[in-house]
């Protein structure tokens, strides 16, 4: 049975991913900053028969993410999935910039994914998919910025988008892929209500894209529907 481990697993996107891989019989590694509080995810766990186990891990802090690779020393893992993020605070525009906030973000959402795979990157080569995949956001294309503003999310995701390009040049020689994806505007609590896809669609797609993934695709920026974003 393979495994994979989900960042941000207790709601949005996260917990769709958990839901649907562990219907699909995979085993799910469920970090997530506080158990104790992830009332649906301790539910969707206890009706997992076992498939689920949820574990601790805040991605912002590296004694957290290293005490979380230290309890699963030696056991593989197939998909490395950086799913957990946080958006743009308020004082993201020019003239009310909070930099202490944008600080918060690079910290969560680029260094985030560095810490995981540096502490993990030993499971992932035990695992047979050797597939780390992390969810980034169009608004990190340089490219596709027609509108402007959002300087801490849109800096922080542009920046990730550099560190796994950098990680699938580093983790080639083991046959470690990298790859980042763009879920599309889902409606989460990030999202909001006017995105376009429910979670349930959004993560059906990536799934069957997350699927097909290997090292032809280390270091590219898909959509989820499989096509390349520019960077
Ligand atoms: N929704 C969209 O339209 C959209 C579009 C493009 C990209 N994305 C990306 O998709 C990913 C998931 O977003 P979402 O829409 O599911 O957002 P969400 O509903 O706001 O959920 C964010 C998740 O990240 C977790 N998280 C935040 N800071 C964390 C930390 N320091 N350590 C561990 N977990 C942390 C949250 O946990 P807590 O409950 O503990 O805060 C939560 O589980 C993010 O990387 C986001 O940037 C989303």
């Amino acid at each position: 049975m393979p495994t994979i481990l989900v960042t941000g697993a207790n709601r949005g996107l996260g917990l769709e991913f958990t839901r649907q891989y562990a219907a699909d019989g995979w085993m799910v590694i469920a970090a997530c900053r506080d158990p104790q509080a992830a009332g649906d995810l301790q539910a969707l766990a206890a009706g997992s028969a076992g498939r689920i186990r949820v574990i601790a891990m805040n991605v912002a802090d590296t004694a957290s993410v290293q005490a979380a690779a230290a309890s699963l020393a030696g056991e593989p893992i197939d998909i490395l999935l950086n799913n957990a993020g946080v958006g743009s605070p308020a004082g993201k525009t020019l003239g009310s910039l909070d930099y202490a906030a944008w600080l918060k973000v690079l910290d969560v959402n680029t260094l985030g994914p560095a810490r995981v795979v540096e502490a993990l990157v030993e499971n992932v080569a035990r695992g047979e998919r050797k597939l780390i995949v992390t969810i980034t956001s169009r608004m990190g294309s340089i490219d596709d910025n027609a509108s402007g503003g959002s300087y801490p999310y849109r800096s922080s995701k542009a920046a990730v988008n550099m560190v796994v390009k950098s990680l699938s040049i580093d983790l080639a020689s083991r046959g470690i892929a990298c790859v980042l994806l763009h879920p599309g505007w889902v409606r989460t609590d990030m999202g909001g209500s006017s995105g376009k896809l429910t979670p349930a669609e959004s993560i059906g797609e990536l799934r069957k894209l997350i699927a097909g993934l290997g090292p032809k695709d280390s270091g590219k920026f898909y959509n989820y529907d499989g096509k390349e974003i520019p960077w």
